[in-house]
């Protein structure tokens, strides 16, 4: 049970979701609202990251996918990017000791190729210090696109059936599942977006499929402990249907 809510309810434990996916949008604006410039808010943005990754392992969350680089953020400002790329490189250095310490496993998605060879070297460290660790799995989702995911699962089941291992006719939605990012985790059950856009910005199309979805006006590097949780409350009083009839789930339980 989380007591101490802000609301003064509380929420039972059974009722948190699994897995945890977050577009952390809204650090420039954060910025452009105090006359700084838009990598101040990014900066910033770094520390609700960590406020976050903390409360999630405190919670017992057992996944946080995070997209912190889209495949179409490529396109701002040379400078921008830069200075993203920059903070990814340091925060990765500064922060990646203590969450071995604290038992997360830590796993990138997207197309890592395009970075430079030093912060592909630094996200290949991290993954390899913290592979057998057994708490919260933190996956940062960088240079990913949900087109792209999907895309590299057909390029891989295209390869099986020209080997002649699966026939075209055999293809279900399992089979493409078994190549999507994140296959081997629960899938995410509730989907937070900071900042008032009210749109999925090619995040995970194809997990995001019966995901609970939360949206908050709270600029990311505002979104702090009280405001998690009360977006965990909200998912904590929804009902889950999958397609059923609320009587059919009464029924079941
Ligand atoms: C999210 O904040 C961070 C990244 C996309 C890397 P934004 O930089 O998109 O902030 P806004 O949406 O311009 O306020
Ligand atoms: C989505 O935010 C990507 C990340 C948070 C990393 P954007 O700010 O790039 O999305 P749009 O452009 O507003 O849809
Ligand atoms: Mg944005």
């Amino acid at each position: 049970m989380i007591n101490k809510l802000p609301s003064n309810k509380s929420i039972e434990l059974s009722d948190l979701p699994k897995h945890v996916a977050i577009i952390m949008d809204g650090n420039g604006r954060w910025a452009k609202k105090r006359f700084l410039p838009r990598v101040a808010g990014h900066k910033v943005g770094v520390g609700t990251v960590k406020t976050i990754v903390e409360i999630s392992a405190e919670l017992g969350v057992k996944a946080l996918t995070l997209f912190a680089f889209s495949s179409e953020n490529w396109q701002r400002p040379k400078k921008e990017v830069n200075t993203l790329m920059d903070l990814f490189v340091s925060s990765l250095k500064k922060e990646v000791k203590q969450l071995h310490k604290n038992g997360i496993k830590l796993q990138f998605i997207g197309d890592r190729s395009e970075f430079n060879p030093k912060l592909q070297a630094r996200i290949a460290e991290s993954e390899e210090l913290t592979k057998d660790n057994e708490g919260l799995k933190l996956v940062i989702a960088a240079n990913y696109g949900g087109k792209w995911d999907i895309s590299q699962a057909v390029r891989k089941l295209a390869e099986q059936i020209q080997r002649g291992e699966i026939e075209p006719d055999a293809i279900t939605s399992d089979t493409i599942q078994k190549y999507i990012c994140l296959n081997d985790l629960p899938e995410p059950d509730f989907f937070i977006r900071t900042s008032g856009e009210h749109r999925i910005s090619n995040f995970m199309i194809w997990q995001l499929a019966y995901t609970e979805l939360y949206f908050t006006d709270t600029l990311w590097p505002d979104f702090d402990r009280a405001a998690y949780i009360e977006a965990l409350q909200s998912f904590a009083d929804r009902e889950r249907r999958f397609g059923q009839t609320g009587e059919q789930l009464m029924k079941a339980q």
